[in-house]
């Protein structure tokens, strides 16, 4: 069976790119089927696109010249994947809000299988919090960005905003769909997410981590065939891959109690939760009104998940634990490595821009126990959990 890529094409300069990345997919033996906004159309023709595609372009939903298949039902069943690219502002705003008013639209809204989305378009446009946050809400449902680069731009400005190469576009597509089976077999157990510490029914102690770093992992880690268990606390992500399992946990307590009684059976183990250091002594039973001048919550330390398993771990289990540093950050980090008792620590430095919370982003260094030290540059979380992943593979064969 051939491999069939829907490519979509909305209407920014970089369009013309998108007609390499036709001819690279057909190269390779994929059967690609084009839809694209009118204003894609501006850029590219018709004929461009059917010559390279081989195929009838789709762009208007009320062609009555088509076959009597619903052209967007019938393309997101046959499609095992979608890439938009490039990808405005505009379309990334109508996918993170359901909106469906033209081909593209309508057809993203339909497809269920994994959706790749190359932004292009002016720096300051692409740097501005409302695509920012549209590009996260994107990537939280499970779709795959790829980050523009920085370079000279049409609007004659250099900046972040250009589109990432075709050649990259379709390596991560096709290196996606093209299966890997090195973990086949291998059981992995990731903590993620914040946890919520309770005060009184209506309050808790919380903190700013979305959960992302971990659903990217556990999703690396299931698509090269590991049987995955995702402990996390409230997020808003969502694990799509069939190997893995999602266990949903509130307190600090809660992902200690599921992690120990899974950790026997697991080869990987991987602590990138931000577990409260502390809870409230006593969670008061009803809300706590404000009638005093002053409160005080005394707080009990929590007990530390991954120092518990690091005391138990067996030699043939690998243990993989997170270091959030804002000062001193490499001493800190492997001090954590040693005293937990990890083979590896990640760093994640919050003095990084573009690292760290409630970005789509992520910059780490990773330091084994035999002293080993591996650093990333700044890349889309995906790019750094399939990166931590890799690295864990070189410490178990
Ligand atoms: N961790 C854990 N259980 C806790 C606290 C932390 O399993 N109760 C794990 C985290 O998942 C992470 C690592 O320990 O893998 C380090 O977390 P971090 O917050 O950086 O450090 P702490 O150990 O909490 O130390 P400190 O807050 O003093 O830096």
């Amino acid at each position: 069976m051939g491999k069939h890529i829907a490519i979509g094409i909305t209407g920014g300069i970089a369009a013309y790119k998108t007609m390499y990345l036709i001819r690279l997919f057909k190269k390779n033996g994929y059967d690609v089927r084009v839809t694209a906004t009118k204003n894609a159309l501006q850029f590219v023709t018709p004929l461009t696109i059917e010559t390279l595609s081989q195929n009838k372009l789709y762009t208007d939903m009320f062609d009555c010249h088509r076959t009597l298949e619903v052209e967007h039902i019938s393309m997101a069943e046959w499609a095992d994947a979608l890439v938009v690219a490039p990808a405005t502002a505009n379309s990334v705003a109508k996918f993170a809000h359901g909106i469906a008013d033209d081909a593209l639209s309508t057809l993203y809204l339909a497809v269920k299988k994994p959706v790749f989305i190359a932004p292009a378009m002016n720096s300051n446009m692409f740097e501005s919090s409302v695509v920012q946050e549209n590009l996260s809400t994107l990537q939280q449902r499970g779709c795959h960005i790829l980050l523009p680069n920085e370079g000279f731009l049409a609007c004659g400005t250099t900046g972040n905003g250009r589109m990432e190469e075709p050649e990259e576009i379709f390596d991560a597509v096709d290196e996606f769909l093209t299966a890997d089976h090195t973990l086949e077999g291998k059981r992995v157990l990731i903590t993620a997410g914040p946890t919520y510490e309770p005060i009184d029914p209506v309050r808790f102690i919380g903190n700013h981590s979305s959960g992302l770093m971990g659903f990217c992992l556990a999703e690396a880690a299931a698509r090269k065939g590991a049987t995955v268990a995702l402990v996390t606390g409230p997020s808003n992500c969502t694990a799509r891959h069939r190997n893995i399992r999602r266990l949903d946990v509130k307190t600090a307590e809660e992902m200690y109690q599921q992690c120990m009684q899974l950790v026997e059976d697991q080869d990987i183990i991987i602590m990138s939760a931000a577990v409260a250091d502390f809870t409230p002594a006593t969670v008061a039973p009803e809300k706590i009104k404000k009638e005093m001048s002053q409160l005080s919550i005394d707080l009990v330390k929590t007990k530390d998940i991954l120092a518990s398993v690091g005391k138990i771990k067996r030699d043939n289990q690998l243990l993989v634990g997170f270091a959030l540093e804002t000062e001193n950050e490499r001493e800190n980090a492997k001090k954590k490595l040693h005293n937990k008792n990890a083979d590896l620590i990640v760093l994640n430095s919050l003095r990084t821009a573009g690292a760290g919370f409630r970005t789509a982003t992520n910059q780490v260094t990773i330091f084994g126990k035999d002293g080993r030290e591996f650093a990333s540059e700044l890349k889309s979380k995906q790019e750094i959990a399939r990166e931590i992943i890799q690295t864990a593979l070189k410490y178990i064969q």
